[in-house]
């Protein structure tokens, strides 16, 4: 078996929480039924909140009680497996929080909490929460969660908020905003794990302001909230960094005569490839959703763009390749392959790497190909700062506020980089990470 999930299901359990000091190397493991099967969400900050004691038939499993279950139900290699992610990614650790009735698993990611300590917030870490199907293996979505909460660690230095990195990917049907029961479930989940979030992949925004009007103000982002959408800084962030990219091998920050692939034109590539469409760019765009491509096409009359397949987007011959969709989709094979002078999108991890050195590793290879790549934590990070924003200061702050944010810092950050990698003769993935990781893994 391969899921720690089922486990929980068997047990009658509902946590499990598991710890890794990377200073010491040492695990730790906690197991609990913290609620009935038969606990009803919906009444979730109403009849309960987070810290009720929810059943009087609780249970508590420590480290090796842990272990020896895991052993029982024949998943320590998968647990094995999981711990050494953790260990190489020097992780925080993984909350799994589990609703039997709904079949939601959810699985928050967190990486570091050093930079959320005494920020005066109920969140310590702020990342966002992203869907995953059922049909999803589950180790799947568990380095989603961790790969995405090392990003946003250090995303979040990149724009200088007071919060530690973490990364939620829910397994689970389809959400219904309407069902109050799984959407408390779902702010149960996001509060007790200390998560400043908002919707990312297959969440739909419309969910925050269910959630704030019913049960927690943790989530910002939705179409109604103070500065909307954080998929538009996000965008807007990665195209002006885009361009610093741009002048720092021609000179000029232009595109116009580029050719950009974009790859996916949900919530971010569809802003991103508006901003592209502004200069005399050619695109060539792919999504999932055929009616995207063509809704895109008919907003933007005045721009050449060319629909490719899914599999084309990576073989086009184009200047630019901005990834906007799934993460990990550049690893030995592609990069040897591909033929654009820059990768520079919003996705997060599109490196496929589960560690820093396995990503550096992959930026040497696109710098070796003369390909111009910048780990994307450095330029994709509007939206976090969008979500700090609106979480600190509310209807406080305006769009354009967090507009001229945007404008001051990605570029101004993109062009440090890249100037001092290129003194430093690194790459400027690595030199991103020289500026930041001892905020993370330094002495304390
Ligand atoms: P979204 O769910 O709105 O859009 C994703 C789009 O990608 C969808 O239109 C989907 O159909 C398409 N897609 C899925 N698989 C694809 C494939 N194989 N090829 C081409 N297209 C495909 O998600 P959103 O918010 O636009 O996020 C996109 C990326 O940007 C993700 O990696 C996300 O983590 C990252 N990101 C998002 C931020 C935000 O504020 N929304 C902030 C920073 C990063």
């Amino acid at each position: 078996m391969n899921s720690l999930f089922e486990v929980l299901k068997k047990e009658n359990l509902t946590t499990l929480k598991l710890r890794y000091n990377f200073r010491s190397n040492q695990f730790n493991a906690l197991a609990a039924k913290e609620w009935e099967a038969d606990a009803d969400f919906s009444k979730y900050n109403k009849a309960f909140t987070v810290g009720s004691i929810q059943t009087d038939s609780g249970r508590h499993l420590n480290t090796s009680e842990v272990e020896a279950m895991f052993e029982t139900h024949g998943v320590t290699s998968h647990y094995r497996k999981i711990q050494d992610l953790i260990r190489q990614g020097k992780h925080f650790g993984i909350d799994f929080l589990f609703h039997n009735k709904l079949n939601i698993r959810f699985v928050c990611g967190i990486h570091s909490n050093i930079r959320g300590l005494n920020n005066k917030s109920h969140a310590t870490y702020a990342g966002a929460t992203r869907r995953h199907g059922l049909d999803k293996a589950e180790l799947d979505v568990i380095i989603d969660a961790l790969n995405l909460s090392r990003a946003m660690t250090f995303k979040n230095i990149a724009v200088d908020i007071p919060f530690g990195g973490c990364k939620t990917t829910i397994q689970m049907g389809d959400l219904d905003i309407d069902n109050m029961e799984m959407m408390g479930f779902l702010a149960y989940a996001c509060d007790t794990t200390r998560c400043l979030t908002g919707p990312d992949m297959s969440f739909p925004k419309t969910m925050v302001k269910v959630m704030n009007e019913n049960f927690t103000m943790q989530y910002v982002g939705g179409p109604g909230s103070a500065l909307g959408d954080t998929a538009i800084p996000t965008a807007y962030g990665a195209y002006l960094a885009l361009k610093q990219a741009v002048k720092s091998q021609t000179g000029s920050e232009s595109l116009d005569g580029m050719s950009v692939a974009v790859q996916g034109l949900g919530a971010v590539g569809y802003n991103m490839a508006s901003y592209l469409a502004s200069e005399k760019t050619t695109l060539y765009v792919t999504d999932l959703s055929e009616e995207r491509v063509q809704q895109f096409i008919k907003e933007h009359p005045s721009c050449e763009v060319i629909a490719v397949s899914l599999d084309e987007i990576l073989d086009v011959e184009a200047d630019i390749f901005a990834p906007c969709a799934m993460g990990g989709i550049l690893g030995d094979e592609e990069i040897a392959k591909i033929k654009f002078k820059y990768v520079f999108g919003a996705a997060n991890n599109q490196l496929r790497a589960t560690n820093q050195t396995e990503e550096i590793r992959l930026a040497k290879l696109l710098a070796e190909r003369g390909i111009l790549f910048q780990t994307e934590w450095w330029h994709n990070a509007a939206g976090v700062l969008a979500a700090s924003e609106e979480y600190t200061h509310g209807f406080n702050q305006t769009i354009d506020d967090l507009m001229k944010k945007v404008e001051a810092i990605l570029p101004t950050q993109t062009w440090k980089n890249l100037t001092k990698a290129k003194e430093l003769g690194i790459t400027p993935t690595e030199c991103a990470y020289q500026s930041s990781q001892d905020l993370v893994y330094g002495e304390i």
